[in-house]
């Protein structure tokens, strides 16, 4: 059913392995939203307020073991959704996020081999949401996952910045990850839209805004006239 012009808060991640090409197209659908009208947050995690970043800045730069790193994480998140994701939501904003738990999940869960059902139980602590109903919990309303091969994914990392302690890892480690998103794609089909990334970045514009006008969210003129040319 398309629901264009209603204004429900919408909250949309995106995911996948490090040099997967998220960010510009990320860009590309805030313009298009506004364009259609709608206000839109962008934001990332770990990271998106100003206690998150800090936490950020450790995890990505600090040694530490796979459970002081997943609690970070999510001590991240459960500020971000308090101060930033629930409340434009509320307002009924649409909030764009690059990464969300499913990264916890994919990096810690699968790249780390962290235990999952500790995820688990820190996913229900932190995305609770009793407002909503007592055992509601906050998830996107749709995930784009950018898959793509650990391998092409490295070779675009190649000529990257100085790598953080994620991008540093070796093509195990993101075969690992990716397996990981595989995972939780299969496990939620329905939250998830999967995007073929290694493509032209036309091409994964198109298959992305796809996927937003077939739901209803995106207008085909508005999706024609917005992204990477
Ligand atoms: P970014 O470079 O795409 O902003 O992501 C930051 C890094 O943090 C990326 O390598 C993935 C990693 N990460 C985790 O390991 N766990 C998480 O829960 C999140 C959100 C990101």
């Amino acid at each position: 059913m398309s629901d264009t012009s209603v204004s429900r808060g919408l909250f949309i991640s995106f995911e996948g392995i490090d040099g997967a090409g998220k960010s510009t197209h990320i860009d590309g659908l805030a313009k298009a939203f506004r364009d259609q009208g709608r206000t839109v947050t962008l934001t990332r995690e770990p990271g998106g307020t100003p206690l998150a970043e800090k936490l950020r800045a450790m995890v990505l730069g600090d040694a530490m073991d796979p459970l002081t790193e997943s609690l970070l994480v999510f001590a991240a998140r459960r500020d971000h959704l308090m101060t930033v994701i629930e409340p434009a939501l509320a307002r009924g904003e649409v909030v764009l996020c690059d990464r969300f738990t499913d990264a916890t999940f994919a990096y810690q869960g699968g790249g780390r081999g962290f235990d999952l059902a500790v995820l688990e139980t820190l996913e229900r602590w932190v995305q609770a949401t009793p407002a909503v109903a007592p055992d509601a919990l906050r998830q996107p309303d749709l995930t784009v996952w950018f898959d793509l091969p650990p391998e092409t994914a490295a070779a675009r990392l190649a000529d990257a910045r100085a790598p953080d302690r994620f991008e540093a890892q070796p093509l195990e480690f993101f075969s690992r990850v990716a397996a990981g998103y595989a995972a939780r794609a299969q496990a939620q089909p329905q939250r998830f839209a999967r995007v073929q990334a290694d493509q032209t970045r036309h091409q994964v514009w198109q298959q992305l805004t796809a996927t937003f006008v077939r739901r209803g969210w995106l207008s085909i003129m508005v999706a024609a006239n917005s992204g990477p040319k």
